[in-house]
């Protein structure tokens, strides 16, 4: 097997199956029971991180040259809610994996571990756009447990020589991404109200807050570069390198709407802290592997909102 991705039952893994085969990989998928994963051509298999001997089995029988840890719990929200299951799921599953390959014989593949712009947190004055050597200023539990895994990462790649490259991955959307996460609740409220389920107010959260938002296409393919390419023990930002606000994301959706739409917020999609500005410097990604987007913000919000209006028999615009 070339490439194993632990976590892929998620909205990104099957993205990155489709980068790695297209690329002419040997793939292989892990999910958790309850997810399913419906592209042909890949081997499948129920993985529970929280089980170490299970990655050890199912490692030394395929022997992967290149593992992607994509398994997380990934809503900064849901975080909130729930720490116990983030640090479980984000720092105890890390561990798991890291310890599963040690413990096999003569196995040396390489690892991408995928983290996230949140871990820079609250940031000094003039610190826009982020590149990697940033001091970390965590905000939330979400993001604590993502630079836990970045260091674990980098200790176990100095420590034990282990090829591991750590990525820090900015806000990725695209069709089939949970309605948890903004892009994806606008434009699937837009179409609902579209399709006459939905009173033409939209709910919204903290629309003063800058994201770096990226395709997710754009960003799997970013993984595949790196994979081949990064340096180990090294970590590399991924995101478009240009922040816009909520507000103005919003504003992009409402624009390639007919509807007269009236906007409201919700308190309970606000956040009880959120990091004013996160936006990547790429530099890094760019010049150690070439990489650059094709998908402009804008196509990849048509994109969603025109997914979505099929699904309810709305006209596509
Ligand atoms: N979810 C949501 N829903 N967010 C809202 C809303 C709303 O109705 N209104 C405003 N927001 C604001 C949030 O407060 C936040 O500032 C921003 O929109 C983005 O929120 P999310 O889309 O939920 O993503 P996130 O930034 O918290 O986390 C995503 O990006 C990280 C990288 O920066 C996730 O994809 C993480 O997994 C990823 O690491």
């Amino acid at each position: 097997m070339d490439s194993l991705i632990i976590g892929a039952g998620g909205f990104v893994g099957s993205y990155l199956i489709q980068e790695l085969m297209s690329a002419g990989k040997s793939v292989g998928a892990t999910k958790l029971p309850h997810e399913s994963i419906r592209i042909g051509g890949c081997e499948v298999f129920d993985l529970d991180l929280a089980k170490e001997n299970d990655i050890r089995l199912l490692l030394q029988t395929h022997r992967p040259a290149q593992i992607y840890h994509l398994a997380a719990q990934s809503s900064v929200a849901v975080s909130w809610k729930d720490p116990e299951l983030t640090v479980d799921v984000n720092i105890k599953g890390v561990l798991h994996l890291l310890e599963a390959i040690r413990s096999v014989e003569d196995y040396y593949p390489r690892i991408l571990l995928v983290g996230s712009g949140e871990e820079y947190g609250y940031l000094r004055h003039g610190a826009c756009p982020i590149s990697e050597t940033e001091a970390l200023h965590p905000g939330n539990l979400y993001a604590v447990t993502k630079a836990c895994q970045n260091m674990i990462g980098s200790v176990y790649a100095r420590a034990y020589g282990m090829a591991i490259v750590m990525v820090r991955a900015f806000n990725h959307i695209g069709v089939g991404q949970s309605p948890q996460f903004v892009a994806a609740d606008f434009a699937l409220q837009i179409a609902e109200m579209e399709a006459g389920f939905r009173d033409p107010v939209m709910k919204v959260g903290n629309l003063a807050a800058k994201r770096d938002f990226s395709d997710v296409r754009d960003v799997v393919r970013a993984y595949a570069l790196l994979m081949e390419k990064g340096r180990a023990g090294e970590t590399y930002n991924v995101g478009s390198g240009h922040a816009v606000s909520i507000q103005e994301l919003l504003d992009m959706l409402l624009e390639q709407s007919t509807q007269s739409i009236t906007v409201q917020q919700d308190p309970d999609r606000m956040r009880p802290s959120d990091v004013p500005v996160i936006e990547a410097d790429v530099t890094k990604l760019r010049e150690d592997t070439g990489w650059s987007a094709d998908y402009t913000l804008e196509e990849t919000l048509r994109t969603m909102l025109n997914h979505n209006r099929r699904n309810f028999g709305v006209p596509v615009k």
